[in-house]
Parts: structure tokens; C-alpha cells; sequence
């Protein structure tokens, strides 16, 4: 039994944030300034289910380890504090700054409680912060976007420079209308509507949480494009909560998709598997990116749980957390773009080498590697040569409780089984197994699997396809086992990692 176990917090992870206390959902205000990541977050600052909405705060060098800090923007009797974004105003465009330092500044939405005179409505807000994030003052004059709506949420806001001009872009959702609103600014106060997106592609469930960034493909600046992503709950490819993404153009007024399959509300469930998604598991929701970030990165990270039961998950006085922090973008297969990502590595600096092993044929069942190999944080770095008709992959777990990550060569298809991962009973959705097509490269599938605790993060062939489950099985420890069955093929190489 691990120590922190008897402490009450077997599920607290190593290498994701939780708060110490209480309730989070999804990311907020992700913005880098002066060396420091600041991670907002949706937040009950009194309990451990969803409620009095308020941005939570922690701060990283290093995008590993967060330090908590004190909540940043409270919900108060007129308004929940939903979620949106922040930038770093390097031009003071809002006259927020003071003595030439640029201010920070929170685009949320104000979802105004049966207090305010605007109750039942959902409009867009500023805050903004003269000291580098540590403390957080409301404008006066919000909020300065409200259409009327009860469902207009969630902006995200960047700085547009190119063919139109250069000014501050806004994308929010009409969370019911499943579309993604754009708008534009001068001074964040002021905005002027651009054009809107959607209904597209996934549409079983409320649009929420967008974001709009450009990339370059294969890193090559002369040749971009734009992504925009689409979180959506439920509706998602897994079930309940999800993200998907399109992949287009802007030219600072319209976003056009090229990865459009289906238009208008008639979700086609057949066509699900051909639309964009960040990931094919059931608990990577509410993504969004990093303003700010250094050397042009493109930073993303999202809340590591479901709307379907994320009530419900096991507690110790904490409960969610978001997942790694990952790294996405674009390079050419087939002459498409397609997304990648990888995650901000939790062993790079830190980890140990527990078990290495070269090439072999895999036994028919499950080989298990030495006890050294086990741990509650590990990351396993496996190479497979599949065989022609069978399954090989990994098993993760003990006392008979484990999560199976294997490949399927007959269906072309990976999957995550956490049907038989531990306690699966708290919820009727929970118990599932997650799939994604994968094309095998060179006869060759390379995993690496990231577990902390509670979670399984998989990001396969360099990060075509990933796949993010929580677990909770009674015994964290986990122990690797090596799976083969039929003709299951090759192990090329092994690592992990703790
Ligand atoms: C997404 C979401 C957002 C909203 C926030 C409220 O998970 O529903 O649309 O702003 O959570 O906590």
C-alpha cells in the first residue's frame, strides 16, 4: 500500500493539477507573462461538486508542477464567474496598465445569478490585473458584450495581426445554437461582430469552450493554418464530453473549414469517426490553448474528466484534475495537415528508467515485467510490430484490476478497456472502452502511456491519436503487463519509466 493512501488521497495525482481543495472544471485565463504559466480554473471555492463559480489560480515554471494560489476572481450574489481567457495587453490597448507595465487582462463570462437585474443571462466580462496576476479587479463598465442570450459563454480572445488588420479577436459560443461567434476589438471594451460558425460536423450537445490559433504546417511559417476548436458535452466521440476541432483558414473576419463533413443540425452518427477530435477518450474536455506562450508554441490542456458523471467520481475532499499540459501541432501525411500532440513531458528532467526491454515475440496472454517495473506514476514508452490477425499492447493494473491499451491488427483499430479498471460502479456510463482507427507506420505502432493515479493518457504514433480515461482502481500501483493474443506480433522496444 502506498503511504499517501492512508493519508485519504490515493487519487491525488503526481504530474497533473488538482486543487488542494474542492471543485474544478475547465481550464481558464491560460496565459504565460514574465516566465510564469498561470492556470485558471473553473472552481467551487466551498465544496467538491459544481457551484459558486469562480476562477481558481495556479501558477508554473515549468508546466509540471503548479503552485496554488489564492482564488483570482470569486463569484459574488450578482454573477458566476464562467469560463473565458486572458492576454497580456503588451500595447495597454484597455488603459488597464499602470506605469507602463502591461496589465493582464480576463475576458469571462458574467453568468448573472437571480441577484442581478441581468439574471438568467450569460455576457462577457473584463477583469484585469496590475501586479502580474496575483490580484484581479472587475471593470466598471461590465459587461461589454451582451447579446441577450442565456447561453453566450466562454470567450476566447487573441491578437489578430495579418491581411485585415491587427486588433483583438474574440470566439464565444452560442452554446445551444452550436456556433462559434467572432468578434473583434481595439480596446477589449468595444467589440464589433465579424461572422459566426457552425452548426458543423459534431452537433450532440452544446458548443462550449472554443479557441481559434494559427499554426504553421510542418513548422514552415510561409504555410499555415487555422485551427478551430469545438468542445462539445455531450455529443462527444467517446461519450458525453469531447472536443473536436476544424481546420481551415481565417483571414480575420470568417473562419472557412476544409475538414467540414457534415453541415447543419442533423447529426450523422455514422459520420463521427471522420470528424477532427483532440482525443478519442472520455476525459479530455474544455481544451483550450495558452496566450502568450514563448517560441511560438501552441500549449494546450483540458479537464481531465465527463460532464456525464464527473458529480459522481470517487472524492478525498478534492475532486478532478486537469490532464498534462500538451504541445500540438500540424505536419503533412498525405498531403492533409493533420494535428499532433505531445505531451510537456513529466520524466524528461525527473524520472527514473525502471525496466528496458529489446526485441522479442510475445508469449500468447499476459507477461508481466518485474515488480520494479510498477509504480503509481509511470510513463511507458512501448514499439510494436503487430501481427497480422491478432491483439498486442499493455496492460496496466493489479489484483486483477487492470486497463488494457492494445492494438487490434485485423480492425486497424486502438483501444482503451477500462471496463475491469477498479471501482467503475459510480456511475452507469462509467465502465467503457474507447476506440480509435490507427495506421500502422513502417508494420510499426509506437504508444506512450502516461499513469498517474487516476488516469491513463495515451498518445499514439507520435501523437496521431491520443486517448484520455481516468480509472480508479483500489490499488494505484500499477504493475505493466505485456499483452499478445492470436497472431499479436513483435515487441520492437520497451521503457518505462516512473
Ligand atoms: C464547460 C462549461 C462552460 C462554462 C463552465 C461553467 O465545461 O459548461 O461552458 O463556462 O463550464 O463552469
Amino acid at each position: 500500500m502506498n503511504p499517501t493512501a492512508e493519508l485519504g488521497c490515493r487519487y491525488r495525482p503526481v504530474w497533473h493539477y488538482a486543487a488542494e481543495r474542492n471543485w474544478l472544471n475547465d481550464p481558464n485565463g491560460l496565459v504565460y507573462s514574465n516566465g510564469v504559466y498561470h492556470l485558471f480554473y473553473q472552481h467551487n471555492p466551498y465544496g467538491d461538486v459544481w457551484g459558486n463559480m469562480s476562477w481558481g489560480h495556479a501558477t508554473s515554471a515549468d508546466l509540471l508542477t503548479w503552485d496554488e494560489q489564492p482564488v483570482a476572481i470569486p463569484c459574488d450574489e450578482q454573477e458566476a464567474i464562467f469560463s473565458g481567457s486572458a492576454v497580456v495587453d503588451i500595447h495597454n490597448t484597455s488603459g488597464f496598465g499602470v506605469g507602463g507595465v502591461p496589465p493582464l487582462v480576463a475576458i469571462y463570462t458574467s453568468a448573472y445569478a437571480p441577484g442581478s437585474p441581468l439574471a438568467g443571462r450569460q455576457a462577457q466580462s473584463l477583469a484585469y490585473s496590475t501586479d502580474d496576476g496575483a490580484t484581479w479587479a472587475k471593470y466598471a463598465g461590465n459587461p461589454v458584450l451582451d447579446r441577450a442570450s442565456a447561453d453566450f459563454r466562454d470567450p476566447k480572445v487573441f491578437w489578430y495581426d495579418g491581411e485585415s488588420g491587427s486588433y483583438w479577436v474574440m470566439v464565444a459560443v452560442e452554446a445551444l445554437d452550436h456556433e462559434v461567434v467572432l468578434y473583434k476589438s481595439a480596446d477589449l471594451k468595444a467589440w464589433e461582430y465579424l461572422s459566426t460558425f457552425g452548426p458543423a460536423n459534431a452537433t450532440g450537445g452544446v458548443w462550449e469552450c472554443p479557441d481559434l490559433f494559427e499554426l504553421p504546417v510542418d513548422g514552415d511559417p510561409s504555410n499555415t493554418r487555422w485551427i478551430l476548436v469545438v468542445n462539445l458535452s455531450p455529443g462527444g466521440i467517446a461519450g458525453g464530453s469531447g472536443g473536436q476541432y476544424f481546420i481551415g483558414t481565417f483571414d480575420g473576419v470568417a473562419f472557412r473549414s476544409d475538414t467540414t463533413v457534415t453541415e447543419g443540425l442533423q447529426s450523422d452518427d455514422s459520420r463521427m469517426a471522420d470528424y477532427g477530435w483532440l482525443d478519442w477518450g472520455r476525459d479530455y474536455y474544455a481544451a483550450v490553448s495558452f496566450s502568450n506562450a514563448p517560441d511560438g508554441r501552441r500549449l494546450m490542456i483540458g479537464w481531465m474528466n465527463n460532464w456525464q458523471y464527473a458529480a459522481s467520481t470517487p472524492s478525498e475532499g478534492w475532486r478532478s484534475a486537469m490532464s498534462l499540459v500538451r504541445e500540438v501541432r500540424l505536419v503533412s501525411r498525405g498531403g492533409r495537415p493533420v494535428l499532433v500532440q505531445e505531451a510537456v513531458d513529466p520524466v524528461e528532467s525527473h524520472g527514473r528508467e525502471l525496466c528496458a526491454l529489446g526485441r522479442r515475440t510475445l508469449a500468447d496472454g499476459v507477461t508481466w515485467l518485474p515488480a520494479e517495473s510498477s509504480g503509481d506514476v509511470l510513463r511507458i514508452d512501448a514499439e510494436f510490430e503487430p501481427g497480422a490477425g491478432g491483439r498486442i499492447g499493455l496492460v496496466l493494473g493489479s489484483g486483477g484490476e487492470h486497463a488494457v491499451v492494445a492494438y487490434d491488427s485485423v480492425i486497424g483499430e486502438l483501444t482503451l478497456d477500462r471496463t475491469a479498471s477498479g471501482n467503475v460502479d459510480f456511475h452507469e456510463t462509467f465502465a467503457s472502452v474507447e476506440r480509435v482507427a490507427v495506421r500502422l507506420e513502417d508494420g510499426r505502432l509506437k504508444v506512450r502511456v502516461f499513469v498517474d493515479r487516476c488516469s491513463v493518457e495515451v498518445f499514439a504514433q507520435g501523437g496521431m491519436a491520443t486517448i484520455t480515461d481516468l480509472v480508479f482502481p483500489r490499488d494505484p500501483s500499477t504493475a505493466v503487463g505485456l499483452l499478445a493474443e492470436g497472431d499479436g506480433g513483435i515487441l520492437v522496444s520497451l521503457t518505462v519509466t516512473g
